[in-house]
């Protein structure tokens, strides 16, 4: 019988997830909650409810006879979604809310991270300003100051100057921007290297990495400026070797889950670990417990397995077939509002889209009004290029990025790295 699947989100992420899950001969209907109205375009039915409405979500999974639900964002993982699905007889796909705080707390992974000798900075936590800062003073800089708790990638300040650390220490603590309940910094050593994201599924039974890709989370060129939540991608990553990606797995991904199991709090779903590839080897700079944004949108263009079967294999605790192409690279470049992260004019009329068959556009923030799109978010859309080379890749999505009229946007001019400028 053919599925009918629910996702939960409504970003690119989603909108990716969800055209991979229509790709499969498998599938009769896949539905996103709340969805955007770009997602319509690809035959995804969107559907008005929001990802904190558990038991709505419930009772419409129900009543259209959903087989299982993904969830897509950290935040409905850390209230407990999956639970409270799996509570009322419905299979999710993500982790449970107690696995979930691998992500929710940067305290808690770093705890994690010591206990079972998992590479990651040298770090102290800290909840009051003056013993924080009085720790900056007697380090050196750069210095990395994160919020604990979820803060859409925008909690994570690298520090230059002893000012600039005091400045964030005091909107993270003393003035609560991420409105935590009990305000906390994670203070982290610098770590300098390559940066890599790996994600895995994991079941009860095994890890499985996916291909490695590199997100760029700096708002601009050369990686300067506030940190996004990422402002493009791409895969596979030229300097990971096999050797690079077996460490991961030996010293980080294996231990992490292990030591999950062991603490009592079990992971299942998409673990994502944020990597820095150091001389003295890779280390953890992040986790988060779900599909990363925008990896997901340049990561599903590379895999060639049914992404359906998959996660049923997965759900039910099997070994899932996992392949994933071995030539080419897949690259992706963010459009986002001007002024993103931070404040950004929203209702911005997007252009018509002159019509490539080789670039895919997966909508993250806009909403529909007489039949056009406009901009509801900081992050717009995503495109995508699949070719031989990375430089292929790049070259033909600027390209196309410079086709159209987007002088009411702004996007990265290298993504994929330094390139000639084209606009
Ligand atoms: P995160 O949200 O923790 O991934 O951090 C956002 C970005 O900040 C990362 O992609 C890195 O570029 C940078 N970053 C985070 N932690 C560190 C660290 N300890 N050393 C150097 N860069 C870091
Ligand atoms: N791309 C980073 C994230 O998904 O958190």
């Amino acid at each position: 019988m053919k599925r009918n699947i629910l996702v939960i989100g409504s970003g690119g992420r989603e909108h990716a997830i969800c055209k991979k899950f229509l790709d499969s001969s498998k599938v009769n209907q896949v539905f996103c909650a709340k969805g955007n109205d770009g997602m319509k375009i690809d035959g995804i039915q969107v559907v008005d409810i929001l990802e904190n409405k558990h038991e709505e979500l419930i009772n419409f999974a129900k009543e259209r006879k959903i087989d299982w639900v993904l969830i897509g964002p950290e935040n409905p993982l850390m209230n407990g979604l999956v639970d409270d699905f799996e509570d009322s007889g419905i299979k999710a796909f993500g982790p449970k809310k107690s696995a979930a705080l691998i992500e929710g707390s940067k305290e808690f992974a770093k705890e994690l991270m010591t206990k079972f000798n998992i590479p990651t900075a040298e770090y102290k936590s800290f909840s009051d300003f003056n013993l924080a800062y009085e720790y900056v003073k007697n380090n050196s800089l750069p210095i990395v100051i994160k919020a604990d708790g979820l803060a859409a990638g925008k909690g994570v300040v690298i520090a230059e100057t002893y000012k600039e650390a005091k400045h964030a220490l005091k909107e993270m603590l003393v003035k609560n921007t991420f409105n935590n309940e009990s305000p906390k910094v994670v203070i982290e050593e610098f770590l300098v290297g390559e940066e890599l994201s790996l994600l895995s599924f994991v079941n009860e039974t095994g890890i499985y990495p996916m291909a490695t890709a590199k997100d760029y989370k700096a708002i601009f060129d050369n990686n300067k400026g506030p940190n996004t939540g990422g402002m493009g991608a791409y895969s596979p990553v030229e300097y990971v070797t096999e050797e690079i990606e077996e460490r991961v797995l030996e010293t980080i991904i294996k231990p992490t889950i292990n030591g999950m199991k062991s603490i009592g709090t079990p992971f299942t779903g998409v673990l994502y670990t944020g990597l820095i590839l150091t001389t003295n080897g890779p280390k953890v700079i992040e986790y988060n417990a779900r599909f990363g944004d925008p990896e997901t949108q340049v990561l599903l263009e590379r895999l060639d397995s049914d992404l359906i079967e998959v996660i049923e294999s997965l759900l039910n605790n099997k070994e899932p077939v996992i392949k994933w192409k071995e030539a080419g690279v897949t690259l992706g470049v963010v459009v986002s509002a001007k002024g993103y992260p931070n404040d950004y004019e929203t209702d911005i009329s997007l252009p018509n889209f002159k019509k490539n068959n080789t670039i895919k556009i997966f909508y993250s923030g806009v909403k529909e009004k007489n039949q056009r799109l406009f901009s509801d978010s900081g992050r717009v859309f995503l495109v995508t290029c699949s070719d031989v080379s990375q430089e292929k890749a790049q070259e033909k999505v600027y390209t196309w990025l410079n086709e159209q009229n987007l002088s009411s946007f702004y996007y990265r001019h290298d993504i994929g790295g330094t390139i000639k400028k084209t606009n």
